[in-house]
């Protein structure tokens, strides 16, 4: 089953008819939310909003651990991440959507590992590639036969946040070789792999990142652009559930 986490401008799926809100507390603690179980054109989902119904969990109060445990318990072994992120690579306007292929992390203190207890060495995943390429191929096709413009490929610089970056520190970022910068896709897609479900991210670019613009970033800007993409987003994920 498909599993969807909603990132900023994405707490509800309105095309989603739930049949069930499901409260479950983890071995890690409770959900950012209730997990949203219903069906888009008859087939199932699991919708979790990443940030809490109210978008009141900032990034790095996220339990990661615990939204990624829900989900696999319901069922869920594919993950579409849908993720507010700042553009770098000229080539990612705000307004524009992207599936990053890569992860740079910096960042720090989060709980980043369904490991606590009885690890073993066997328990060490392989993350060159941190995204599902079968599920990423089936975003760009789904995107391509709805004539929706995905961008393809890119590396996700993930900051603690939740203040954004400092004109510096994109300048870094874009010397390391990231293409967008945003805040949540770790520990979220090492946790993913590590429970064995495939994960992908739908990113959303909502600004251009600190000091590549002449203005400053303001949430009214992020909110403004993820809202008018939100369209574009829901056709994506019908798309990919019914294709
Ligand atoms: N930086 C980090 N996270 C973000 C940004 C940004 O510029 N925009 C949306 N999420």
């Amino acid at each position: 089953m498909m599993g969807v986490i909603g990132g900023s401008g994405l707490s509800r799926l309105s095309s989603l008819k739930i049949d069930e809100q499901i409260q479950l507390d983890t071995p890690f603690g409770e959900p950012s939310a209730p997990l949203f179980r219903g069906w888009i054109d008859k087939k199932p989902l699991i919708f979790l909003p990443r940030h809490g119904e109210y978008h009141t969990i900032p990034p790095h109060l996220i339990n990661y651990r615990a939204n990624l445990w829900a989900m696999h318990h319901l069922g869920v072994r594919q993950v579409l991440a849908v993720a507010a992120v700042g553009g770098i690579n000229p080539e990612l306007a705000p307004g524009s959507l992207a599936v990053p292929d890569q992860i740079i992390d910096y960042t720090w203190g989060r709980e980043s590992s369904i490991y606590t207890a009885h690890f073993s060495a066997d328990k060490h995943i392989d993350f060159t590639h941190p995204y599902d390429a079968v599920l990423r191929g089936r975003l760009l096709t789904t995107a391509q036969t709805s004539q929706i413009k995905l961008v393809d490929g890119g590396a996700y610089a993930v900051t603690q946040g939740p203040r954004l970056e400092t004109a510096a520190e994109i300048k870094r970022l874009a010397r390391d070789g990231a293409d967008m910068v945003g805040m949540t896709a770790m520990p979220e897609a090492a946790i993913a792999r590590e429970l064995e479900m495939a994960y992908v991210t739908l990113a959303i670019v909502a600004n251009h990142a600190a000091g590549l613009s002449d203005k400053l970033i303001t949430v009214a800007e992020i909110q403004q652009t993820t809202t008018d993409a939100m369209t574009q987003v829901y056709r994506v994920i019908q798309g990919l559930l019914t294709g």
